[in-house]
């Protein structure tokens, strides 16, 4: 299975993963043959690449952090959720409770659990496929970071509902191209205080919760907002959803900016490391998150391209790879023979 941006599908070729919308309904399914026409609807659709079926790299899996069936609800929950005008806290509470048990659950499940994957989403319904991503990817973080089961529902809770606060701004300003006036820039830089006071209003999660909500957009020097808080005064929680928001929000395509690469968006939050995250988290991102996906392709520092198979933790600047013009796989973290060999770009 390999991942290819929209521009190099062709027709003929096999998905290797269901494809979902932002309702969690599945539009296409794995190996489903691909007319002209269906990469027409992706590409219109908004989704920026798939993962397709292909005999170069059969047999290479990617390991889904989260299973496809917990994901189209945790979509379907958060989709109702920003959308409903009258709300019916006790049962949406229990709802997300025992939804949030079972991601953090099947998330322990695998102890060492990466993320290591592109995701398919699609543009216009970025919202809920982002509060999806930002719960997974929070969780790995808190998973590896040592918390306990509750502290991990706790955290994951938080990152799904951490942009709930933009119910309230209208989705012209959220999506604006141009420049946005002061009093809608206000109004956007109050959706975590937004998001916090509705959820401590009308629910009765746990205090950290609403916290975690809260301090999302903070930074750890001081300079974030809403209440300009810094270091340890930023709830842990919080921290962990700023670096899931962050990485989820630059690796997406969005109405003022082009999806950057994982590799990109990996060395922003190492350069950003202690002035807007926390350097604790970021060296737990480091090791957990991967800069080279499995499926994506990478060129090589002697002008080779070839197609990641596996990464391992710790390393994952030298997966293994499977050389294009050869088929020659090659570990980078092992092979004596290939030590002088870098990744020098991912190529989507
Ligand atoms: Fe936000």
């Amino acid at each position: 299975m390999r991942y290819l941006p929209i521009v190099r599908l062709q027709p003929g070729m096999a998905l290797g993963q269901d494809i979902y919308d932002g309702e969690g309904r599945m539009l296409l399914a794995r190996h489903f043959i691909l007319s002209k026409e269906h990469i027409e609807n992706l590409d219109n659709y908004g989704f920026p690449g798939v993962y397709i079926d292909d005999e170069f790299t059969a047999g290479t899996e990617i390991e889904q952090v989260l299973s496809p069936e917990i994901k189209c609800r945790v979509l379907k929950l958060v989709h109702d959720f920003f959308l409903k005008e009258e709300h019916t806290p006790e049962t949406e509470e229990e709802e997300i409770r025992e939804l949030i048990l079972d991601v953090v659950r099947d998330i322990l499940s695998d102890g060492d659990v990466m993320y290591n994957m592109m995701d398919l989403k699609n543009y216009d319904e970025y919202v809920y496929f982002h509060s999806v991503n930002v719960a997974t990817l929070a969780a790995v973080i808190g998973a590896h970071y040592g918390m306990s089961e509750y502290e991990l529902k706790v955290l994951t809770t938080a990152a799904l509902l951490h942009d709930i606060g933009k119910k309230f701004v209208k989705v012209d300003v959220l999506n604006a191209r141009r420049s946005l006036t002061e009093e809608e820039k206000r109004l956007v830089l109050q959706h975590p205080k937004l998001g916090y006071e509705f959820l401590k209003r009308n629910y009765n999660f746990d205090p950290d919760v609403c916290e975690g909500v809260l301090g999302h957009h903070e930074w750890y020097n001081g300079e974030g907002y809403p209440l300009r808080r810094s270091g340890e005064d930023i709830s842990i929680y919080a921290r962990i959803v700023k670096i899931a928001d962050v990485y989820d929000a630059m690796t997406s395509k969005r109405p003022y900016h082009d999806a950057m690469s994982p590799s990109d968006a990996v060395e922003y939050i190492m350069a950003m490391n202690e002035s807007e995250f926390d350097p604790k988290i970021v060296d737990v991102f480091l090791k957990w998150v991967t800069v080279y996906p499995v499926g994506c392709e990478v060129e090589l520092s002697d002008g080779r391209r070839a197609v990641v198979l596996e990464n391992f933790h710790d390393f994952l600047l030298r997966p293994k790879v499977k050389v294009l013009e050869s088929g020659e796989i090659i570990n980078l973290l092992s092979d004596q023979d290939a030590r002088s060999i870098t990744i020098t770009k991912l190529a989507v």
